[in-house]
């Protein structure tokens, strides 16, 4: 029988996207970049059913047609029924957690648009299933390319500029640490917290021009590999981002005791001249943004305070 096959990796922000200028298209208020993290991410199989509503399977357990998870993916699925594909089978496998600011949204329904693409073998340009992607999760449309990727905010009101696309580079001492603090369920969901954050905070009003910057900046650090700026930006940006979900009300705040405690150990490090930064999500854990080389320096900094730091290399051969 036929199917359809999919796997894509989760991505993180450097510069973030936070605010829909459209909640049904999923377009953002401001363009965003990120990097990909190999080897952590989804896996999908996607099977055609001829009768019946959809069977989603998440990390080996049926779902209930009424659990979240189950509904925000059967509305994307609507997008691709036909007469002859009225439901889906759809089996998919988590290598993060589920919705612990580690991005499993973004690499689910990228892994589930090349699954659609494999089903019915459209063969589209990564572009254009970014642009599909986009409408399951936003940050979903930068999940389709390894290493770095640029979602454009684009102008259109169709949104049809509005998709992601590989930024070239090869950078082996580009360094990921992750820094676990909490994997549980987040209490506000991302879709949430931005209207939340665009219909209530003053501060608001200075993001959509600080993040189009911090993108130009980072984008181009990229570029000519300069490690200080784009880090530097990064921590600056996500900082920022949190600054505007704080003075949201009510407020939110996905920080906890122990990613303060984590910020602190980064800032102590760099004190000392060791050239680390982080960012955040919406969630409590931190993603250091780092060099290969200072590996062991930040695991001693983090095991002293009994803290386990997870390195990925985006760009290890
Ligand atoms: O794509 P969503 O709806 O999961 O939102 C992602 C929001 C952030 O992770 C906080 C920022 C980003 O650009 O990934």
């Amino acid at each position: 029988s036929p199917q359809g096959l999919g796997s894509a990796p989760v991505n993180i922000a450097l510069s973030k996207y936070w605010g829909k200028r459209d909640k049904v298209l999923n377009l953002p208020i401001n363009g965003s970049v990120s990097i990909s993290l190999p080897g952590l991410g989804t896996e999908t199989v996607l099977k055609p059913l001829q009768t019946g509503q959809d069977k989603i399977v998440l990390n080996g357990e049926q779902l209930g047609a009424d659990v979240t998870f189950a509904k925000r993916l059967s509305l994307f699925l609507d997008y691709f029924r036909s007469d002859a594909c009225p439901a889906f089978t759809v089996e998919t496998v988590n290598s993060v957690p589920t919705a612990a600011g580690l991005a499993s949204s973004a690499s689910g329904y990228a892994a589930l648009v090349l699954a659609l693409d494999d089903l019915f073998g459209w063969q589209l340009p990564k572009t254009d299933l970014s642009l599909l992607a986009r409408f399951g999760s936003g940050s979903a449309s930068r999940s389709l390319f390894d290493g770095f990727a640029l979602w454009h905010r684009g102008e259109q009101e169709d949104g049809m500029d509005s998709f992601a696309e590989a930024l070239d580079s090869h950078w082996p001492e580009f360094c990921i640490g992750l820094v676990k603090v909490d994997t549980k369920e987040k209490a506000v969901g991302s879709t949430v917290g931005m209207q939340q954050t665009v219909e209530t905070c003053d501060l608001y009003k200075s993001w959509p021009e600080q993040a189009e910057r911090n993108l130009q900046t980072i984008s181009q650090a990229i570029i000519e590999q300069n490690f200080g700026t784009l880090g530097k930006t990064a921590e600056h940006n996500a900082l920022s981002m949190h600054a505007t979900m704080i003075a949201t009300w009510p407020p939110i705040v996905y920080w906890q005791p122990e990613s303060v405690a984590a910020m602190q150990i980064v800032w102590q490090l760099r004190e000392q001249g060791t050239e680390v930064y982080f960012t955040m999500d919406a969630g409590p854990n931190l993603k250091l943004i780092m060099q290969a080389k200072d590996q062991d320096k930040v695991r001693n900094a983090f095991a002293e305070h009994g803290t386990q730091v997870d390195f990925i290399l985006p760009f290890a051969e």
